[in-house]
C-alpha cells in the first residue's frame, strides 16, 4: 500500500492476512467516558480511550465548559469532575466536527443547564438530522432553535429547568435516548425512554456504574433524575465496529487467519458477529471476560467461503455502523443478501446505502438500492479501480477491506476521514498484510 497524495490511498490485493490484532478504544464509550467523567464529583480515570476525532471534539467541548481534562498517556486521560451542576457557559460556539453522537447527547445535556450554548459541526453534520432529539427535549420543556425549524445544526439552547417525559421513540437510536437520559440528569423525576428495537446500551450501563439509578425495562429504560454520580476508574475495550473491518478482511482473505484481541462484545453491538457467523463465517470468541461494565473478548477468524443471507428487524439496531463492512461481505459471498428495515443508513455520515452501492458497483459488484436497504449478489472477486470515501471514515475502511482480495489494486480517494473513529489505520492494515 502506498500514500500517492496525502488524502488517497492505493490499496493492492494480499496473499494472505495472519496474527494479531488490536483495536483502538469504542468511540461510543469513549464519548461518554468525558461526558459522565465530567458531570461526576472526583477524578475519573480513562484507559483505552479513543484519541480520534469524533472524541476530540467531545473533550474540546467539556473543556470549554470549564472541565479540566489530562491526556496521562496514549490512549489514557483524567477527568476532575465538575459535578451535575459545576459546568460553566462555554464562551465560544461548540464545534462538534463530524460526530454525530456529540452534537446529539450535548444536546440533551445542555437543555438542563442553566446557560446558553451553540453546537455547530463540519459540512457532512450540518445536513444531518437533529429534530430526532430537538423533539423530545422541547417536550420537556427546553429552549432549542436550529436552522430549517430545528432540523439542522448550528443549534442554539438556551439550558432551564425541565420537566419529566415518558418519551416513545419512532427511531431506535442511542443518541435519541442518550440525549433525553442525559436530559432527564437535571430533572427533579423519573425520565423514560422506549424504542421500537433496542439500540446500544453503553449510556445506561456508565450512568449504572458512575452510580445513577437506571431501570432498565422490557422495550425501554428509565432514569431517576438528580443522581450522585462518583467518579470511576474506565477501561475502555476496543470497538467492535472497528475490529469489523478485520473480521471482514480476515474472513474473505484465502488463508486468513487473524485474532482480535480486546474487542467490546456488548450485545446490542455484536450484529455482525451473528450476522458473520450466519453467513457461514468462521469466528470464534475467547477469553470471554468484563470490564468496566461492558462484556469484551478476543475474536478469531479464518477464512471462509460465506454465503448470502437475509438482514433485517432487530438485528438492524445491532449492527448499524457495519453496513459499509457488511455489504462488502455479501458482495463476496456466494448467492444473495438481502438488507431491509435499515433506513436509517440513509442518514449516517453520509448516505451509506447510495455510498456503498455506488462504489462498491465501481469494483464490478452487483449491489442494488432499496429504500431500507440493499440487495447485494455475491461475485467471486471484486475489480481493482477507483472509488471515494463520500467523506466517510466507514466507507473509505470498507473499501479497503474490498480491496484486499480483489483482482488489482484499488484507488480510495478521500481518506483523511478515517481518523474520525480509527487513528492509524492504514499503519495497522499494512502491518497485518
Ligand atoms: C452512536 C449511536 C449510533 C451509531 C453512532 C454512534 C452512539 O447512532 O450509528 O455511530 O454513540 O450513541 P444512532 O443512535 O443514531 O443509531
Amino acid at each position: 500500500m502506498t500514500n500517492n497524495q496525502s488524502h488517497n490511498r492505493i490499496v493492492t490485493p494480499v496473499k494472505s492476512l495472519r496474527g494479531e490484532v488490536s483495536v483502538p478504544g469504542d468511540k461510543s464509550i469513549s464519548h461518554r467516558s468525558i461526558m459522565f467523567g465530567s458531570l461526576a464529583e472526583g477524578t475519573t480515570r480513562v484507559s483505552g480511550f479513543l484519541m480520534g476525532e469524533d472524541n476530540l471534539s467531545t473533550w474540546k467541548a467539556f473543556e470549554h465548559m470549564g472541565v479540566v481534562i489530562r491526556q496521562t498517556g496514549s490512549d489514557a486521560l483524567e477527568i476532575e469532575g465538575a459535578g451535575l451542576n459545576g459546568l460553566v457557559e462555554p464562551a465560544d460556539v461548540l464545534d462538534c466536527g463530524n460526530s454525530g453522537t456529540t452534537m446529539r447527547l450535548m444536546s440533551g445535556l445542555l437543555a438542563g443547564q442553566n446557560f446558553f450554548s451553540v453546537l455547530t459541526g463540519d459540512k457532512y453534520l450540518r445536513k444531518r438530522p437533529m429534530k430526532r432529539v430537538v423533539t423530545p427535549l422541547v417536550s420537556m420543556g427546553a429552549r432549542i432553535w436550529g436552522r430549517d425549524g430545528g432540523e439542522r445544526a448550528p443549534l442554539a439552547i438556551q439550558g432551564g429547568s425541565l420537566i419529566p417525559t415518558a418519551y416513545s421513540s419512532p427511531v431506535a437510536s442511542a443518541q435519541v435516548k442518550s440525549a433525553v437520559l442525559l436530559a432527564g440528569l437535571s430533572v427533579d423525576g423519573e425520565t423514560t425512554v422506549t424504542e421500537p428495537h433496542l439500540s446500544r446500551d453503553h449510556s445506561e450501563r456508565m450512568l449504572a456504574y458512575f452510580g445513577a439509578d437506571v431501570r432498565p425495562f422490557d422495550g425501554g429504560v428509565s432514569l431517576i433524575g438528580r443522581p450522585r454520580l462518583l467518579a470511576q476508574d474506565v477501561v475502555v475495550p476496543g470497538d467492535i465496529s472497528s475490529a469489523a473491518f478485520f473480521m471482514v478482511a480476515g474472513l474473505v482473505t484465502p488463508g486468513a487467519e487473524l485474532t482480535i484481541c480486546n474487542v467490546g462484545i456488548n450485545p446490542t453491538r455484536s450484529g455482525i458477529i451473528d450476522i458473520l457467523i450466519a453467513m457461514g463465517g468462521q469466528l470464534e470468541l475467547l477469553n470471554l471476560r468484563e470490564q468496566s461494565g461492558e462484556p469484551v473478548a478476543d475474536v478469531l477468524v479464518r477464512y471462509s467461503q460465506l454465503k448470502g443471507i437475509e438482514i433485517s428487524g432487530d438485528m438492524v439496531p445491532r449492527a448499524i455502523d457495519e453496513f459499509p463492512v457488511i455489504s462488502v461481505a455479501a458482495a463476496l459471498a456466494e448467492g444473495t443478501t438481502t438488507i431491509s428495515d435499515a433506513e436509517e443508513l440513509r442518514v449516517k455520515e453520509t448516505d451509506r446505502i447510495a455510498a456503498m452501492v455506488s462504489e462498491l458497483g465501481k469494483l464490478g459488484a452487483q449491489v442494488e438500492a432499496r429504500p431500507d436497504g440493499m440487495v447485494i449478489t455475491g461475485v467471486e472477486q471484486l475489480n481493482g479501480g477507483t472509488v471515494s470515501s463520500h467523506g466517510d471514515h466507514r466507507i473509505a475502511m470498507s473499501m479497503a477491506v474490498a480491496a484486499l482480495s480483489a483482482r488489482s489494486e484499488v484507488k480510495i480517494e478521500d481518506v483523511a476521514c478515517t481518523e474520525t473513529s480509527f487513528p492509524g489505520f492504514w499503519n495497522l492494515l499494512d502491518e497485518y498484510k
